[in-house]
């Protein structure tokens, strides 16, 4: 039996279809390059805004018509599947996965298989250990997921509705998860978490983020470690300190800030001001000079005035991040934003405070870049893009492109750069690493 799965949304679950895929692997499922050639499909679904539970439906649209057409078992996993539930069994899908069930994905196929049709939301997150198989879309670099769920509750966010409370994995069966991929060839790591440095306070037995990063440091092989989101305010000075010291932690640090005026952020329950905001970028920024800090926004917050906004814009100038991801509001079913506040700011007047804080970005991007001319930068090289260049990043997650060739996959490399935009860097090869890293095997 063949399955292929569609993944939208976030890295986690990218992560959760890699263990899927691990899963239905072992069980002697193999996987289809189309989904034309599936006798199952699954769609990974995200349900951060609209849009994107838009894009889950419209997939399942696509599946539902191919179904007519050939035998085929339907599922829908992910955060659109904890928010829909049953009614996805209605729109004609076989089966729905809970986020916190992905360990049981095969039990559940093989019901299905039996001619029943399944919604299955248990929690199973215990099961979720380095012991679970995992098929990786990168030889070289691996999403590690190290805390689940989300006990913010920002009031726009459905997160943590659909992934449930905080929970950590214990460190332990973390860094069992890192040597086995070390053995594998394994060289970068990027911890996940929707809000990672909350990481191990639920475990009351010692064990936090920059511990655990410390510990994932003296892992031989492993070179980078990456970890994101972070909160603003669960970022430690003991993280700083490791950042600041440990030359394999990622000198890069995603904070979503997601609006510089302190009326808004408290309507959003967001847990600090935009003084303290900036107080944390400088304090980082004086033990980390070279850091780079990215981070989110949401324009069009209910009652955002053109005040508001203009400090958001002022936050955004002083702050210099390196990268900004602007999302414009859409209502969540079920949030305190979406039940409480009236979704007053008019959609053109949204996408114009878009549009500006977009066009303030690049102007940010081009000139930060402009540090880099001429400067020779070591890169782990990533893929091939779309446009025939090579690409890598820095440890500041700067992406640099250059020609190249595929032998060149998961070595350290340094490029000089040599052209600068506000979006990535081009540059030319000047040294490669020799010694070819052991060759990562498949994840059984
Ligand atoms: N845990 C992270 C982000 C999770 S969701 C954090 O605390 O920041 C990723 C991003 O989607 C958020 O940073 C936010 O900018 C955006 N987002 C979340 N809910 C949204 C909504 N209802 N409308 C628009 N953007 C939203
Ligand atoms: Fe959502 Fe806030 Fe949790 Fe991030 S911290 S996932 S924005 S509730
Ligand atoms: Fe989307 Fe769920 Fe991730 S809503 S962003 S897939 S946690």
């Amino acid at each position: 039996m063949k399955f292929y799965i569609k993944t939208f949304g976030c890295q986690m679950n990218e992560n959760d279809s890699e263990t899927m895929a691990g899963l239905l692997l072992k069980e002697g499922f193999t996987p289809a390059s189309t989904p034309e050639e599936a006798d199952v499909v699954i769609i990974n679904t995200c349900a951060v805004r609209r849009k994107s539970e838009e894009k889950a439906y419209s997939e399942l649209g696509q599946f539902l018509k191919l179904k007519r057409k050939k035998k085929l078992v339907v599922g829908v996993a992910g955060c659109v599947a904890e928010k829909e539930r049953e009614r996805l069994l209605e729109r004609g899908a076989d089966f729905v996965l809970g986020t916190r069930a992905v360990p049981k994905v095969v039990n559940v196929i093989k019901e299905v298989l039996r001619g029943k049709k399944v919604a299955f939301f248990e929690d199973h997150l215990d099961e979720y250990t380095h012991e679970l198989p995992r098929i990786r879309s990168s030889k070289h670099h691996a999403w590690v997921t190290i805390i689940h769920g989300c006990d913010r509750f920002c009031t726009y966010c459905i997160v943590p509705y659909t992934r449930g409370r905080e929970k950590s994995r214990p460190m332990e069966d973390i860094l069992e998860e890192v040597r086995k991929l070390a053995k594998q060839g394994y060289r970068e790591i990027t911890f996940l978490g929707q809000n990672v440095d909350a990481y191990g306070k639920d475990l009351k037995d010692g064990s936090f983020l920059a511990k655990l990063l410390e510990e994932t440091s003296k892992i031989e092989g492993i070179e980078r470690i990456w970890f994101l989101t972070s909160y603003p305010t669960d970022f430690s000075d003991e993280l700083i300190e490791v950042i600041a010291k440990n030359p394999k932690v990622a000198k890069s640090v995603h904070l979503p800030v997601q609006s510089g005026s302190n009326r808004i952020l408290k309507l959003m329950n967001r847990k600090y001001t935009r003084e303290e905001y900036l107080s944390l970028l400088e304090k980082i920024r004086s033990k980390v000079p070279d850091v780079s800090i990215s981070s989110d926004i949401i324009v069009g917050f209910p009652t955002e005035t053109e005040e508001d906004f203009m400090e958001t814009v002022d936050l955004v100038e002083k702050a210099q991040f390196e990268r900004l991801n602007l999302a414009i509001y859409s209502p969540r079913e079920g949030t305190v934003a979406w039940k409480y506040y009236k979704d007053d700011v008019p959609h053109e007047e949204k996408v114009r405070r878009m549009q500006f804080l977009m066009n303030l970005q690049k102007r940010i991007n081009r000139k930060l870049n402009e540090r880099y001319r001429g400067k020779i930068v070591r890169v782990i090289v990533e893929a091939r893009a779309k446009s025939g260049l090579f690409y890598g990043r820095d440890i500041r997650n700067k992406i640099i492109a250059f020609e190249g060739n595929d032998t060149m996959i998961g070595k350290f490399a340094d490029i000089k750069v040599e052209k600068i935009t506000a979006g990535p860097l081009y540059g030319k090869v000047v040294w490669i690493e020799e010694d070819v890293p052991s060759v990562a095997s498949p994840d059984r």
